[in-house]
């Protein structure tokens, strides 16, 4: 099954299952890569962690002719303050299921810097290259090409939670995220305005664990659910969800 609606510049992709809904996420990636590249030469990408996106990074790694992957930048749409090779890590996530199977050079990847004395500064560090790449005047927002993010049981996207102060960021363009339980990592996210301000933003979401949260976000627009406050600006929004993940949804709202 593949349906979609698209009520003005939101889409929302009902897929069989994971596999089908990382191939749908792969051809959004290429067209839009064709298009930036074409444009300008080349797409500025912000990519998420978790589980969901593992299938589509190792596929798309095997793509090798139809994208140039020198004109694609990466960067880390949120990473935990844990050392690169941890197995939380963002980084170590997205280099060994996509970098490591690409010929690119590491200055392409542009991770966050870990490696700093605190999620602090580590947060002030990622913000500097990222206004430095896109060559930022004060008080301007980068413009990615695409943005991919996932969504918690929660409700939660990138590293921004139900009822964080982070949520009502407006200066910075990243923000550290400090976690008060001992067990959960602190982290370094990109903001609301830096991810509504992409050209192109992709939801992806499977499993019957997200059913709810993904109704909470679509369809009662929620406000505590920080999924719902992604609104792009002036760009798209796209939900790449599989049937057990749409499955609260209401028949006619699909
Ligand atoms: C992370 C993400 C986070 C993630 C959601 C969904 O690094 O964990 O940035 O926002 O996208 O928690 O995670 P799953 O894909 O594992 O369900």
């Amino acid at each position: 099954m593949d349906k979609s609606i698209n009520p003005g510049k939101l889409a929302i992709k009902v897929l069989d299952d994971l596999a089908t809904m990382s191939e749908a996420a792969i051809k959004t990636f290429i067209s839009i890569a064709h298009e930036s590249i074409e444009k300008k030469g080349q797409c500025n990408v912000a990519l998420s962690g978790g589980k969901t996106p593992v299938d589509f990074y190792q596929k798309i790694s095997q793509i090798k002719n139809d994208l140039a992957w020198n004109k694609i930048p990466i960067f880390l749409v949120d990473e935990r303050y844990v050392p690169k090779n941890h197995k939380e890590s963002n980084y170590k996530l997205i280099k060994e299921n996509l970098c490591d199977h690409l010929s690119i050079g590491t200055q392409l990847f542009h991770s966050v810097p870990v490696e700093e004395t605190s999620p602090h500064t580590a947060a002030e560090n990622y913000e500097k290259e990222i206004k430095e790449f896109f060559m930022l005047k004060e008080g301007e927002l980068p413009r990615f090409d695409l943005m991919i993010l996932g969504i918690g049981e929660d409700g939660h996207t990138a590293s921004l939670f139900p009822g964080d102060a982070g949520l009502l960021e407006k200066k910075h363009l990243a923000i550290s995220v400090l976690n008060k339980m001992a067990d959960k990592k602190d982290r370094i996210t990109l903001t609301l305005p830096v991810i509504n301000n992409a050209e192109c933003i992709m939801f992806l979401a499977n499993g019957i664990q997200k059913a709810e949260a993904v109704k909470r976000v679509l369809e009662d627009k929620d406000p505590t659910f920080p999924a719902t406050l992604v609104q792009p600006t002036n760009g798209k929004l796209i939900f790449l969800i599989d049937q057990a993940a749409a499955s609260l949804l209401m028949k006619h709202f699909l």
